[in-house]
């Protein structure tokens, strides 16, 4: 199902910072203070031009709900709760994670630096959105870099290996590389066969799923995705069987066992609330092996990968991350393609705090 995002057939492309400065507007009109307002609509925005629309601007109109809510508090910072040097415990305090991931990896970032590794336990914050984003942040300062993700309460949807109802989160996993003179290597994967917000955008746009992806509430496999929303509600497979399923509880527990900010159960206090938790490592290159030998063995290994024969005719190899470089290219050059039903949702929420929707 990856990037079947990009079929635009009943929607619209919007420039990149018309989309930005609107949705900009429609987070200061929800409170946010210029700045987070800033941060939350770029993330969202980029996380459209890189192709996973699943955690691009259709975020807008739950974010608003969850505003109205109180789920989500604007204008809340992160606060180190543990401070032991390469090692910080932070807590978000259920403020955007567009900003508290940020402020977060802006610690490790320097951590990393001065102790040549940092690892970073992040509890209760917002929708951490596209997790990439993180391993992007922590390469553009140098940093190789690997996150665990969980979402505690709110959020359960995957079935685990040989069960057939909704027992853990989606739980991505993200890893990034500095690339020497080019664009670093992105890994950005939920350890579900295919992430919840895709399987919104599929129903916004009146599609059907690919099979193999979900079960309905009775653990039947279908390819409806109202299916998924019914009551009683479906369940996400994991990816790769039994080992997307242990990776998934793994992070459960790095994330949120370990954060103090629950793993995935019904009734933890976060229950009703999306919360992200999430154990970010960073590393300085220069602090093992030495930089420029990182730097040449990477493109080493990216040579050596990359050359392997298409196994389909026209076929390449493409290394972690280059899908969303080439959309992010395309996007900026044509505008960001939305579909109609999300635009609307959008427009909606814009209105309920007072923004009018362009033209
Ligand atoms: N905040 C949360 O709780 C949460 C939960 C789930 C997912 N997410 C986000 O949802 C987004 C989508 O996740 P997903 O699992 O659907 O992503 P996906 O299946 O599109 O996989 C994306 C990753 O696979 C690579 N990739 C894609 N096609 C490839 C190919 N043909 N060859 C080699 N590599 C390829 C991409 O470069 C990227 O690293 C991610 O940004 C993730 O962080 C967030």
């Amino acid at each position: 199902l990856a990037h079947t995002d990009e079929k635009t057939d009943a929607g619209i492309r919007i420039p990149r910072d018309r989309l930005q400065g609107y949705v900009e507007a429609i987070f200061r009109a929800a409170g946010s203070d210029p700045d987070e307002a800033r941060i939350v609509a770029a993330h969202l925005v980029e996380a459209n031009l890189a192709g996973h629309d699943s955690h691009g601007v259709m975020r807008v109109y739950k974010y608003v709900d969850w505003v109205k809510a109180g789920q989500v508090v604007p204008n809340r910072h992160a606060t180190v709760v543990a401070d032991r040097g390469a090692m910080l415990l932070v807590d978000g305090n259920f403020g955007y994670g567009q900003v508290i991931g940020r402020e977060a990896m802006t610690l490790a970032a320097e951590r990393a630096k001065a102790n040549g590794f940092a690892v970073v336990s992040i509890r209760n914050a917002g929708h951490l959105g596209r997790i990439g984003a993180w391993a992007e942040q922590l390469a553009a300062a140098g940093l190789a870099s690997f996150h665990f993700v969980n979402t505690s309460g709110f959020g359960i949807l995957v079935a685990p290996h040989g069960g057939s109802d909704r027992r853990l989160s989606a739980n991505p996993l993200a890893a990034g590389v500095p690339v020497a003179g080019g664009k670093p290597l992105i890994l950005d994967i939920a350890t579900s066969v295919v992430a919840e917000g895709k399987i919104q955008v599929t129903k916004n746009k009146g599609e059907q799923l690919a099979p193999g992806l979900v079960i309905d509430g009775a653990g039947r496999p279908t390819t409806d995705p109202a299916a998924f929303y019914a009551s009683p509600p479906g369940a996400i497979f994991p990816f790769g069987g039994h080992k997307g399923s242990g990776l998934s509880f793994m992070s459960e527990v790095l994330a949120g066992s370990l954060s103090g900010g629950w793993a995935s159960n019904p009734a933890s206090p976060t229950a009703g609330r999306l919360v992200n938790n999430m154990l970010s490592l960073a590393f300085d290159p220069a602090a093992f092996g030495g930089s420029d030998f990182f730097a040449e063995d990477v493109k080493r290994l990216t040579g050596w990968t990359r050359a392997s024969p298409p196994i389909e005719p026209g076929g390449a190899v493409l290394l972690p991350g280059e899908l969303e470089d080439k959309t992010r290219t395309e996007r900026e050059r044509d505008g960001i393609p939305i579909d109609r039903e999300t635009f609307a949702r959008i427009a909606a929420a814009g209105e309920s705090v007072g923004v009018a929707a362009p033209k």
